[in-house]
């Protein structure tokens, strides 16, 4: 702490005057405005206000002789050490009171508000401060500056609370003007995406079987050629092999060239139980060069029923169902005499062409008739590897292209678009 004296000070002081320190030279101002002061060894013996426009300088040391220099920082706890000792508490209180008013006057955010609150008014606000000088005051005297002190506080508050909402509603202007809408722009388009084709179709086959009472099921991309090709009674070096010539990934192991192993990998499972009754969709590959009619990789649904006395009759009559409700009512289907390993006998199906109604056009080549899927009854051996007794039970399997019915359906013509993936292609398949 200084060590200067009052005397030292008291040489200077002859300018003091009640009225002149209230205006002039209010405590709080005296944080805020530069001023002058001389200073001798460690203490302040007078302060010149060259910088003041009023002139007045309550510590003037005899019109301004001094050699001046800003006031140190260090030294400023200690000139308002001195200042509290010079005014009164009234004059303190006056001068805080216009300070504050004058300060609140000058801002416009919230956040300051609050600031100047804490300032002033807070626990260890200048009020306070002040205020606790009381201690001292005469009997008579502590009332009147008591109720002198609830003044300048309500004063001070209610200036608060009028800068508090004049801040939150230009708060609360500025944020509408900023974020105001032109309703006059045009809305930004959603682009909604839509189900690929062959989606489509595989969920209309699989409604139309679920609805005969099969299920769904599914098996691995990546296949045995024990599940692929053994089971399903084409053995190794079987010439009928060669129609599905695939990817190996060794020996043993291909991408799998059509669904039918999942009729043999499901009676599996079943473990000899009947009626079997599924549909199996999914993706099938094979070695094949690419052209508007031939992909290497395509997708298949595979049929297959299983039980006591399933007959030739029902291969039809499911067969004919589905085609009248995937093409329309009149539709009709032949079975014509084939050939597969695991089907005996088998049959090629063909629907009447939906395009021209059977008289013959461009998409059926003038047939009349649109091929679409392979089936049979399943081939006794088959059944035995698969843990059915085919002395017991007989069924009937089929296999179709969906890749062939959506290209028939949506008259597409080139199967290439379904995985080139071309978004005008795909676009179009939105609203069906
Ligand atoms: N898996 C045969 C193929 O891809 C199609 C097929 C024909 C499946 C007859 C069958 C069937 O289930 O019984 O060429």
């Amino acid at each position: 702490m200084e060590t200067s004296t009052w005397s030292e000070r008291s040489q200077g002081e002859n300018a003091v005057t009640g009225s002149i320190l209230e205006t002039v030279f209010p405590p709080n101002s005296l944080l805020s405005r530069p001023l002058n002061v001389k200073v001798r060894g460690s203490g302040i013996i007078s302060v010149i206000n060259e910088q003041d426009e009023s002139g007045f300088c309550p510590f003037s040391n005899k019109g301004g002789t001094a050699t001046s220099r800003p006031l140190p920082g260090g030294r400023f706890f200690y000139f308002l050490m001195r200042l509290k000792e010079v005014y009164t508490v009234r004059e303190r209180l006056e001068a805080l009171k216009a300070e504050a008013l004058e300060e609140l006057e000058q801002i416009g955010q919230t956040a300051q508000v609050q600031e100047l609150r804490v300032k002033y008014l807070g626990k260890k606000g200048l009020l306070t401060e002040i205020l606790r000088g009381m201690g001292k005051l005469s009997a008579e005297e502590r009332p009147v500056i008591g109720q002198l002190g609830n003044e300048v506080r309500s004063a001070i508050e209610s200036k608060l609370e009028e800068k508090k909402e004049a801040a939150e509603r230009a708060e609360i202007e500025a944020k509408l003007a900023s974020e105001s809408i032109d309703v006059t722009l045009p809305g930004r388009m959603v682009h909604v995406g839509n189900r690929h084709p062959l989606t489509l179709v595989t969920e209309q086959i699989e409604d139309i079987f679920l609805g005969m009472g099969f299920t769904v099921a599914e098996g691995p991309e990546i296949e045995t050629d024990y599940y692929n090709f053994e089971t399903l009674n084409l053995p190794k070096n079987h010439p009928a092999r060669d129609m599905q010539d695939s990817f190996y990934i060794t020996e043993e192991i291909l991408l799998r060239t059509h669904t039918s192993p999942v009729q043999v990998r499901t009676m599996e499972k079943m473990k000899g139980k009947v009626p079997v009754k599924v549909i199996c969709p999914g993706r099938v590959y094979r070695r094949d060069n690419d052209d508007a009619t031939h992909s290497h990789v395509f997708n298949q649904v595979e049929g297959l029923m299983v039980g006591e006395n399933v007959r030739m009759s029902d291969l039809k009559g499911v067969l004919l169902n589905f085609a009248r409700q995937m093409f329309g009512e009149g539709t009709e289907i032949r079975l014509r005499p084939s050939f597969f390993p695991f089907t005996e006998p088998s049959a090629e199906v063909d629907v009447s062409c939906s395009m021209c109604g059977g008289k013959g056009c461009r998409v059926c080549k003038h047939t009349g008739w649109l091929e679409i899927l392979g089936s049979g009854m399943v081939h006794p051996r088959v059944l035995e590897m698969a843990g059915y007794d085919p002395e017991k039970y007989t069924g009937f399997a089929f296999g179709m292209g969906i890749d062939r019915i959506a290209m028939l359906k949506y008259g597409i013509d080139d199967i290439r678009h379904f995985y080139t993936n071309d978004v005008r292609f795909l676009k179009q398949f939105n609203r069906v």
